[in-house]
């Protein structure tokens, strides 16, 4: 789309911006639909991130707890799947304690792959984990991983072990998450994908676990007007806004809404957009699978589910999954 010069209307004297066109045309693709959106990546600003890390700590938000607590537990099964001479991929951020427990699992790894959209950040864990294993050649790709994975050279025709922690899987729609394991299977010489997902529970417990009493969540969802104002230039009044989440059951997922209080008018790069009171800007899904849901729909993309994990009291879930 087109997008007029946030410096149009701006008085001479006014500080420039130096807007990132990527995140200007897509917060404006999204606040000019019928339904608004913003896509949930935009969530990670330094801000959203620290907020994210908040979350993980509370005791609402289970996910990350339990899935650390399968993997301290179970972890050191893989050990019997792994080739020597294995490289570990990990999407998204690592550095994690989950890392650790994967990598403290299999001693004879030989190379660690963290593939993550944010150099800076990849710069960081690499740091870190070099320092703490340094018999590991640790290779960090600064990639979507949404996007076409090119591995680097003398890693493609070592086997690897993929791993995807921290139920991410559930931001995508069905077919993108479909896409995305498709796209894993094709990798040359992958000898398995270990992937977090979270599970279809009581409504309340889900709810609270994305509405939480503490009001992390909260500002972690308004956070995005605030990147908007000041990366963007825009005028919204965050307290004009109230954060939600809603359990959709045809969806089975979580979403989180923006809600504006009022009717009201913000500007934003020279166009001005309306809400009613009560409309609500769309900002996240995070999809819920059964056990079985997601053995059927990662076997729709080529994987066979050779283990799932689970906590006692199954809210979590960690598969194992193997390419034939
Ligand atoms: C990082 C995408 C797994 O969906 O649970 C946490 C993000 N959003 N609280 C999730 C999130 C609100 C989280 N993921």
């Amino acid at each position: 789309m087109t997008v007029l010069s946030p410096d149009a209307a701006r008085s001479p004297d006014a500080p420039t911006l130096d807007v990132d066109r990527n995140f200007a045309d897509s917060i404006l693709a999204g606040l000019t639909a019928s339904r608004k959106t913003i896509e949930s990546k935009w969530l990670y600003d330094v801000e959203g991130s620290r907020l994210f890390d908040a979350i993980t700590t509370l005791e609402e938000y289970y996910p990350t707890r339990v899935e650390t607590g399968i993997l301290e537990r179970y972890a050191p099964d893989l050990a019997a799947l792994m080739p020597p001479d294995a490289a570990l991929v990990e999407l998204g951020s690592g550095s994690s304690v989950k890392t650790r427990l994967v990598l403290d699992a299999l001693p004879g790894l030989s190379a660690y792959v963290p593939i993550d959209i944010s150099a800076a950040h990849l710069d960081v864990v690499a740091r870190a984990l070099s320092a703490d294993y340094p018999e590991i050649d640790v290779q960090p790709l600064a990639a979507d991983f949404t996007d076409r994975i090119v591995l680097p050279a003398g890693l493609a025709e070592r086997p690897k072990l993929l791993f995807f922690p921290g139920s991410t899987i559930g931001n995508f729609d069905p077919d993108g998450a479909l896409a995305l394991l498709g796209r894993m299977r094709a990798l040359p010489r992958v000898t398995g994908f270990v992937i977090g997902f979270d599970l279809i529970k009581d409504e309340g417990v889900l709810v609270r676990a994305y509405d939480d009493s503490k009001g992390v969540t909260a500002a972690f969802n308004l956070n995005l007007l605030v990147r908007i104002n000041r990366e963007l230039g825009a005028n919204f009044d965050v307290d004009a806004f109230r954060h939600e989440a809603r359990w959709n059951p045809t969806a089975n997922r979580i979403e989180m809404h923006l809600v504006s209080r009022r009717a009201q008018t913000v500007s934003l790069l020279g166009q001005r957009i309306e809400f009613a009171m009560e409309e609500s800007i769309h900002t996240e899904n995070s999809h819920k699978y059964s056990v079985s849901g997601f053995r059927d729909f990662a076997a729709m993309a080529g994987w066979r589910t050779y283990a799932t994990w689970t906590d006692a009291k199954t809210r979590f879930g960690v598969s194992v999954l193997l390419p034939d």
